[in-house]
């Protein structure tokens, strides 16, 4: 018997004849050790009282939307999120069709809508509602959005002389279905070793504006910022991207603000504060134009116009020296020469804590250069020394400071005392 300790299942009983099948489930995660806590529609309370589920499952069942004191208490965000996995079963035409389309007009669908949990449905329903096209292309949708399935199964209705498809699946099965995606979503949080962990990232170049058409600007691309804030995301991390105008697309996964100037950028990313890590790759200009014209500038006379510059704020010093700094501020040095030493020299000025050097030279060895390139050069530079990396694709230095990254969190994990008593430090 697998063992469910501590596994946390929201359970969505739908109003079906098969809702007294899902008594027996509930008898088989707890005697495994999974909390259940379940959700009743209207219909399902016809066929099965919140009286024997709440017995079963030894928590309150929840059925109304509009319980203020659930709503204070606890409500359906909460609900639906504090699972590990939400199982719908069973999963009547009626709830399948409204889960496809998006309504929420009952604890159930709202539950259902909010969560950001993975959810499996075991359908059961008379044989002609299961093939009508109007399911078919219901639970099309679902599958398209990412919803598991658990049967339904052929044999025999509950009303009399009726076969064919739709049973729901034997709670057996289910149970082997939800044993199943428990697993593999403890595999997904190993891959996921920043799950918990937010990171900011600013990206590209910032465009400074002279006038309404005319702007300082500079070659940053963004794909070195883009591909950290890619790599962060995969690991786990819930990130912000900062990103000054690109010629390229969001990425998946991150919340991408798109912003012009330095100061915009500044604004934003002290507004995504506190986080735990701040990578700010973004090519930021050192100056702006301090009166930028209101009107585009006219070819009057013989003399260029002077254009008087500012300086922009260092939004990475800002991030560094920030009451709600994070833990790991990680900044870039581009350079042409005396690549480590000048590096060593930023990461103290700026107070960060690792400063990824790229060598921007013509002599980098990187053919076609680095700025705009797929493939980078870099050291990585902290107080202590610096370590020099291979040249490698910009994906691969994402994925290998995200690797580093990783490691200096696992590490900076508090130690259990046994640990450090066999190995003190
Ligand atoms: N940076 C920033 N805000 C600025 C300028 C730079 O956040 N206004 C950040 C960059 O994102 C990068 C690091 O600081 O992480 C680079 O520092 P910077 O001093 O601009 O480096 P270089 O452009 O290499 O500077 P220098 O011209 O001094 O060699």
């Amino acid at each position: 018997m697998a063992d469910l300790t501590g596994k946390k299942l929201l359970l969505i009983i739908g109003g079906g004849i098969a809702a007294y099948k899902v008594l027996e489930l509930i008898r088989r995660l707890k005697e495994r050790g999974a909390s259940v806590r379940a959700v009743m529609t209207g219909a399902a309370q016809r066929f099965v009282t919140p009286l024997s589920v709440g017995a079963l499952t030894s928590e309150r069942v929840f059925t109304d939307l509009f319980d203020l004191n659930d709503e204070r208490e606890i409500g359906h965000i909460r609900l639906s999120r504090e699972a590990d996995l939400v199982v719908v079963a069973p999963a009547t035409a009626d709830l399948m069709a409204k889960m496809a389309s998006g309504l929420c007009n009952d604890l159930a669908s709202t539950a259902l809508m909010a969560t950001d949990k993975p959810v499996l449905v075991a359908p059961a329903m008379n044989p002609k509602m299961w093939q009508h096209p109007a399911t078919a292309r219901n639970v099309r949708q679902l599958k398209a959005d990412g919803i598991y399935f658990v049967g339904p199964e052929a044999g025999e209705m509950a009303e009399s002389g009726e076969a064919g498809i739709g049973r729901m699946a034997e709670p057996a099965a289910i149970l082997a279905a939800i044993e199943e995606h428990l697993a593999a979503i403890e595999g997904k949080a190993a891959t996921q070793p920043l799950k918990g962990r937010r990171a900011i990232v600013t990206s590209g170049p910032t465009h400074e504006p002279i006038d309404p058409v005319r702007y300082i600007a500079n070659r940053s691309s963004g794909k070195q910022g883009q591909a950290i804030a890619a790599a962060l995301a995969a690991a786990g991390a819930s990130v912000t991207l900062v990103t000054g105008p690109v010629a390229l697309a969001a990425p998946a996964g991150v919340t991408t603000i798109a912003v012009e100037t330095a100061e915009e950028m500044l604004s934003h990313v002290v507004a995504a504060l506190p986080a735990d890590i701040a990578v700010m790759a973004a090519a930021v200009a050192d100056w702006r134009v301090a009166k930028p014209a209101g009107r585009k500038l006219k070819k009057t006379g013989k003399t260029p116009p002077a254009l008087k510059l500012t300086p922009n704020p260092d939004i990475l010093a800002a991030v560094a020296t920030h009451a709600n700094r994070p833990e790991l501020v990680i900044g870039f040095a581009a350079e042409t020469n005396d690549l480590v030493k000048n590096a060593k020299a930023k990461l103290a000025a700026k107070g960060c804590d690792w400063i990824i050097a790229n060598d921007v030279s013509a002599t980098s060895g990187v053919a076609g250069g680095v700025m705009g390139a797929d493939r980078n050069r870099v050291h990585l530079v902290v107080a202590a020394g610096a370590d020099p990396w291979p040249e490698m694709r910009k994906a691969e230095v994402a994925a290998r400071l995200v690797a580093r990254i990783a490691e200096h969190f696992g590490d900076s994990r508090p130690r259990r005392r046994d640990e450090a008593e066999a190995h003190p430090s």
